[in-house]
C-alpha cells in the first residue's frame, strides 16, 4: 500500500514514516518544509534503510496539490498533519492558521473526491475539549469552544471532515493527540522547535544544555496535588504505531463508521513538577527552574480515557514518562552535537 504522509518531514510525521516503512508501506511525503527539514529524509532513511519519496510544496496552492494527485494515482490511503501548530502564534494571527490549516485541509479532501481515495487519518488535538468537566475525558465528552484559532482550525476541520463523509465515498479516523513528546530511540530524529520552544518539554531540555537560564513553571496554585498543571504526555513513537494501526483499521473495513475518533494519550495525567522530577531522575541532570505566575490560557488539568482506543484499536502506549524524558534528552544533546 502506498501512504501519502503530509508534513512527512515534521515531528509527527517523521516518527510516523519510519513506523509505516517498518510494516512496509511504500510512504509519500509532501511538506513545504515551513516547519521541518530536508534533512530528516536522510535520517529516516538511516533508521529504516529507506528513503521516503518526497515532493516539496504548499497544500494551500490547490493546482499543484491537484497534480500531485495526478502523477502519484496509486495512493492507498493519506494521513494528513500538515498544520500549523503554535496555540500563540495563532491568537496573534488567525488568518494565517485558518488558512494554512483550513485550505490544506480542503485541498486534500478535494483531491480524495477526485481520486477516489477513500481513507483518511487526520491529527487532531486533545485541545477540542478545552478543559473537561469530567476526567479522564472521553471521545464523548462535549466539544467546548475553542480557547484558540489553533484550536479552532482542529474543530473545523473534524466538522468538514464528518460533512465531506456524508456525502462523498470518504472514511476518517480522527486522532486526538493529547502531550506528544520524546524522540526516536536513535536520536536521528525528533522535535525542532524554531525560536524560543512555548512547550514544556523542548524549553527543559533547552535549559538543561545550557541554552536557557532556567525553565519557567507557569503556576503552582493550581487545584492539584502540587499546585502545579497535569497533562497527559504520550511519548511519540507510541502515538507513531497509532497511526499504522489506524491506516489497517480503515483498509481492512474493520469499523462500519464512516468517522470515528480515538484519543492517543497514555490515560495518566503528570504535573509539570513530576515531569520536572522524571527529566531530572531520568538523566541524572539538575533543572534550574523558577515559578512564575500561571499563563495565561492554561488549562488545570487534562488527562485520556484511552479505554476506545485500547480496545478498538488494539493499540496502548508502552513507554513510560522517564523514558519520554530519557529519549527527549538525549535528541537535545544529538542536536547539540550537530552544530
Ligand atoms: P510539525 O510542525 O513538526 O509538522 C508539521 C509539518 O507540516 C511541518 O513539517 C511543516 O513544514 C508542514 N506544513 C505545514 N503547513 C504546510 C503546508 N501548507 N503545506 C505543506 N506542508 C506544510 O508539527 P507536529 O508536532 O508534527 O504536528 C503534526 C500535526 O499534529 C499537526 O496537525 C498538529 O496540529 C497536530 N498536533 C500536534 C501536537 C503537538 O503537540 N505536537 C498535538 C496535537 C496535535
Ligand atoms: C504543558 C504544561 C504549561 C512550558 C499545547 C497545545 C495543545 C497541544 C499540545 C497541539 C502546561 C507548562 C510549559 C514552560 C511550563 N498541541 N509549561 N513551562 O499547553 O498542554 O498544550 O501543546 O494540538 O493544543 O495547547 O503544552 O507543553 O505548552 O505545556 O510550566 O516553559 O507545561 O503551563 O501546564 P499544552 P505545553
Amino acid at each position: 500500500m502506498k501512504i501519502l504522509v503530509t508534513g512527512g518531514t515534521g515531528y509527527i510525521g517523521s516518527h510516523t514514516v519510519v513506523e509505516l516503512q517498518k510494516k512496509g508501506f511504500e510512504v509519500v511525503i509532501v511538506d513545504n518544509l515551513s516547519n521541518s527539514s530536508i534533512d530528516v529524509l536522510d535520517c529516516i532513511s538511516k533508521i529504516t534503510g529507506e528513503k521516503p519519496l518526497f515532493e516539496k510544496f504548499d497544500l494551500t496552492d490547490s493546482e499543484r496539490t491537484a497534480e500531485f494527485f495526478k502523477l502519484h494515482n496509486d495512493i492507498n490511503a493519506i494521513i494528513h498533519f500538515a498544520a500549523y501548530k503554535a496555540v500563540g502564534e495563532s491568537v496573534e494571527f488567525p488568518l494565517k492558521y485558518y488558512r494554512n490549516n483550513l485550505v490544506s485541509l480542503f485541498n486534500i479532501l478535494q483531491g480524495m473526491i477526485d481520486n477516489e481515495i477513500s481513507d483518511l487519518v487526520f491529527s487532531s488535538s486533545c485541545t477540542v475539549y478545552g478543559q473537561p468537566e469530567v476526567l479522564p475525558v472521553s471521545e464523548n465528552s462535549p466539544i467546548l469552544k475553542a480557547a484558540s484559532p489553533y484550536g479552532n482550525t482542529k474543530q473545523i476541520s473534524e466538522e468538514i471532515i464528518t460533512d465531506t463523509a456524508k456525502s462523498a465515498n470518504i472514511r476518517s479516523i480522527l486522532l486526538r493527540y493529547f502531550n506528544p513528546i520524546g524522540a526516536h530511540e536513535s536520536a536521528l530524529i525528533g522535535e525542532l522547535p524554531i525560536g524560543v520552544p512555548g512547550n514544556l518539554i523542548p524549553y527543559m531540555t533547552q535549559t538543561a544544555i545550557g541554552k536557557r537560564d532556567f525553565l519557567r513553571v507557569w503556576g503552582s496554585d493550581y487545584d492539584t496535588p502540587d499546585g502545579t498543571a497535569i497533562r497527559d504526555y504520550i511519548h511519540v513513537v507510541d502515538l507513531a504505531k497509532a497511526h499504522v494501526i489506524a491506516v489497517e483499521r480503515m483498509a481492512s473495513r474493520k469499523s462500519d463508521k464512516q468517522v470515528e475518533a480515538f484519543n492517543l494519550g497514555t490515560g495518566n495525567g503528570f504535573s509539570v513538577m513530576e515531569v520536572i522530577h522524571s527529566f531530572e531522575h531520568s538523566t541524572g541532570v539538575k533543572l534550574k527552574y523558577k515559578i512564575m505566575n500561571r499563563r495565561p490560557g492554561d488549562i488545570v488539568k487534562v488527562w485520556a480515557d484511552t479505554s476506545f482506543a485500547n480496545t478498538e484499536l488494539g493499540w496502548k502506549a508502552e513507554k513510560t514518562l522517564d523514558e519520554m524524558t530519557l529519549s527527549a534528552w538525549k535528541w537535545e544533546k544529538a542536536l547539540a552535537e550537530k552544530k
